[in-house]
């Protein structure tokens, strides 16, 4: 056993190795036994240049899973997708990184694979550079590595020594041991830890959220939807799972992947998205985000509805108010209702009416059909009202906004 592993100094850390295309690749098969002997759990991903050194096949051998070789492998992509690898990892270890590679992690490059899981993690990043020694001292690569320390990337290696082509210099991959050890002297918080004990300020309590939109199905080929795009709903799902809550969310017809650790069904209609949120509860926190249809068709035609006359009407009723529901058959048991309101005028006055009709204890107004905001956009800007006061969200991504939504959520709980 090695000094390294001695102890399993990376003892249940989850790491991504990702391999670059240069000969020290086949020094990369020897690492992942190091790593896993230091008791990591390891997945690895393969630049195109690296698959022309080791096979993909022998990596799967020694890490035990699936080794990642393109972005665009759908049956890997299904199994588990790369932002989800991305978020997987406890920390992210490039070796050999080669001078293309730091060149382009220098300047966040997502042209494939390993370049797009190094940009979209946001676990630790370490490098080992392995490379001719000119290359190595090159000021091109030596900026791109000056920059990239910059960032925090941790920088190990190379070695000085004889290298591939016979020639000797600074250049050579640090060898697994060492690499084990210098991964170890730089600790990382292991992310399963960090979800267990998140912020903490709605432990214990049960959260159902409402996002996307719902479809009202006219017939086999046709449905009366809206632009939501479901995002500042799942935004405020995570943030509310960030800070300790129990949440389940009510999701329509959206291209959203699930925040960790939050529990979601999918739904198409309003009459279903009733029916989830009831089964859902009980509940501590109602938070309404979805737009939901106002009218339904009175029936769905079973077949293809035909053109036949100039115009064409269609017989539309009312869907129920959920929100209102919620709010009215659950008062008092649950601690707060939220409701959101999408205006394109007037946004304070038909907000605070709202907040009254429905009897809610906190309403979140935006304006949607700007330039710079609403439904489709990943920015936002809203203002929050309740009955003795409202708080201005200035323009922020909705993740942001999602998390001051949330906190708001907690003062309004305590007061
Ligand atoms: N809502 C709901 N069920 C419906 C319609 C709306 O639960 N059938 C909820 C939404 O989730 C949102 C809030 O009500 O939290 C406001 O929805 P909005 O469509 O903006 O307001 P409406 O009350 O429908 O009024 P209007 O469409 O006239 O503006």
């Amino acid at each position: 056993m090695t000094p390294a592993s001695k102890g399993h100094a990376l003892n249940a850390q989850r790491i991504l190795l990702c391999v670059g295309g240069g000969i020290a690749a086949y020094k990369a098969l020897e690492l992942v036994r190091r790593l896993r002997e230091a008791g990591a759990e390891v997945q690895v991903a393969m630049t195109a240049g690296a698959q022309q050194f080791v096979t993909p096949l022998s990596f799967q051998a020694l890490s035990g899973h699936a080794t990642r070789t393109s972005l665009w492998d759908s049956a890997a992509e299904q199994a588990m997708g790369h932002l989800e690898l991305a978020r997987w990892a406890d920390r992210v270890i490039v070796a050999p990184a080669t001078a293309d590679l730091l060149a382009r992690l220098a300047n966040g490059h997502a042209d494939d694979l390993v370049s797009t899981l190094c940009l979209a993690t946001t676990a630790p990043l370490s490098v080992a550079p392995a490379m001719n020694h000119r290359m190595w001292l090159n000021p091109a690569t030596q900026a791109n590595v000056a920059a990239l320390r910059e960032r925090g990337v941790q920088v190990i290696g190379p070695d000085d020594g004889p290298l591939a082509e016979g020639e000797s210099g600074p250049g050579r991959l640090r060898e697994p041991d060492a690499i084990v050890a210098e991964l170890a002297a730089a600790p990382v918080e292991p992310k399963s830890v960090a979800a267990a004990a998140p912020g903490g300020a709605l432990k214990g309590l049960r959260v159902v959220v409402t996002a996307g939109p719902t479809y009202e199905d006219l017939d086999p080929v046709r449905y009366l939807g809206n632009r939501s795009s479901g995002k500042m709903g799942f935004a405020v799902a995570a943030a509310a799972q960030r800070q300790g809550a129990d949440v389940l969310l009510v999701a329509g017809p959206v291209h959203l992947e699930t925040p960790a650790g939050v529990k979601r069904v999918d739904v198409r209609s309003a009459a279903q998205m009733r029916e989830a949120v009831f089964a859902a509860f009980p509940a501590d926190i109602y938070i309404g985000a979805a737009a939901v249809a106002d009218y339904t068709p009175r029936v769905a035609a079973a077949s293809k509805i035909k053109k036949t006359g100039e115009s064409l009407a269609l017989d539309l009723v009312r869907t129920p108010d959920i929100l209102s529901e919620v709010a009215a058959l659950t008062q008092g048991k649950l601690k707060l209702v939220v409701g959101f309101a999408a205006e394109t005028d007037n946004v304070a006055g038909y907000a605070r009416g709202k907040l009254v009709a429905k009897r809610l204890d906190l309403i979140v107004a935006n304006r949607v059909g700007i330039a710079d905001g609403g439904f489709e956009s990943d920015q936002n800007a809203m203002t929050a009202y309740w009955a003795d006061g409202e708080r201005d969200f200035p323009s922020a991504p909705k993740t942001q906004l999602a998390d001051d939504l949330v906190a708001l959520i907690v003062e309004r709980l305590n007061a």
